[in-house]
């Protein structure tokens, strides 16, 4: 998924300055969940994961990735509805996302709040989904909400779904990368028909544990051998960045305001967007930290300087710099255009005391 610090394409980097320090352990806290997919690449390696971030929607993914440990069988729903399809051999997961790829669009919250038709009395329509898809959009997520009311799915169904919706909306959103606007004329993307989209069920034979909370209020509660922060970089708050993202999973009939239609967030906001703040979150998560390794992924250009974080992290133990190029996604602070852009990527590696 697109979203601002990303790991994806790093993480594999991140295992390998670990083996390379010979870094031992078998359990392993992503911090700073966001798409998951630093903890998905070490529940793939065996560890034992804990993870945790203000927004809802990571947490939809969290629960769907890491706590849940096996191939959804939806025992109970597959009796019960009707699916029309040549795929007899498909996997159940398949079945259920052929059967809401075919159900009938509803007039939901997304549509009447987010696409043209639905938001025409508005000065300016809103034009982050099409007619149709916000139609879509709706009815999906409406069933899987009743067939979990109705008891027709388990938990982790209901957030293998739910995750396979948050993974699929991203692709028919017309905006430049983040939601804190929309875009004034169409994207070729977001005119395409919305097909639901599976995810990937990722097993290891450990208790996962995944949480929606701030997590310096976990750090007395959870012990594991690597302890792994990537924090937010910069002023600019995650949840109105992605507002969208996190009604669609909630869907929660929020009030909303603004030409973007946000959301309140006032207790999602993170100590991190704030020079000083961040480096006494910091300090605090250092010295309290049950781990014998904290990594901390940051870079050049963020707002806690290199040599205060240095000087935080070191009273806690052995501190080691490792740094590398990295060309990074961007989006400029209206959302209006997009550049990529080399900057250097930092791994604080703090070995406690
Ligand atoms: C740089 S992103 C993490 C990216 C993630 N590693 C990935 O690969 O997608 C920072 C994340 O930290 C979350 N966050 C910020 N402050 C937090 C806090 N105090 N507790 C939990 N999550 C927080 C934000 O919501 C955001 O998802």
């Amino acid at each position: 998924m697109r979203f601002i610090g990303n790991k994806e394409n790093l993480v594999e980097r991140i295992w390998q300055v670990i083996q390379s320090k010979k870094i031992q352990g078998d359990s392993f806290f992503d911090f700073f969940a966001g798409t998951v997919s630093v903890g998905k690449y070490f529940k793939r390696l065996g560890f034992q994961v804990f993870s945790s971030d203000l927004l809802y929607f990571s947490y939809v993914l969290q629960r769907a990735y890491l706590v849940n440990n096996q191939e959804p069988t939806f025992k109970s729903l597959l009796d019960k509805i009707d699916i029309k399809t040549n795929f007899l051999l498909a996997s159940p997961l398949l079945l259920v996302i052929e059967y809401l790829n075919q159900i009938e669009p509803v007039q939901g919250f997304i549509y009447k709040n987010y696409t043209p038709s639905g938001t025409f009395e508005l000065d300016r329509p809103r034009m982050y989904y099409s007619d149709e898809n916000g139609k879509k959009i709706d009815a999906i997520r409406q069933q899987v909400e009743a067939w979990k009311g109705e008891s027709l799915i388990n938990e982790n169904e209901y957030f293998v779904l739910l995750a396979c919706l948050i993974e699929t909306v991203p692709f028919y959103a017309n905006i430049t990368g983040v939601y804190a606007a929309f875009q004034k004329k169409w994207d070729i993307r977001a005119t395409k028909k919305l097909v639901l989209r599976p995810i990937e069920s990722i097993k290891n034979k450990k208790e996962n544990y995944s949480f929606n909370e701030n997590s310096v209020n976990l750090i007395d509660k959870i012990t594991a051998d690597i302890f792994y922060l990537d924090p937010p970089y910069n002023q600019r708050q995650y949840a109105p960045n992605y507002h969208l993202l996190e009604t669609i999973a909630k869907y929660d009939d929020p009030e909303i305001k603004g030409v973007a239609g946000l959301r309140e967030y006032s207790k999602q906001k993170s100590n991190f967007c704030n020079a000083k703040t961040s480096l006494e979150e910091l300090s605090l998560i250092a010295e309290k930290a049950n781990c014998h390794t904290l990594i901390l992924s940051y870079n050049t250009e963020g707002i806690m300087p290199q040599e205060k974080i240095v000087t935080t992290l070191e009273k806690y133990g052995k501190i080691e710099l490792v740094e590398f190029d990295y060309l990074r996604f961007k989006s400029n602070n209206n959302g209006d255009a997009e550049a990529k852009k080399h900057v250097q990527e930092q791994l604080y590696i703090l070995t406690k005391f």
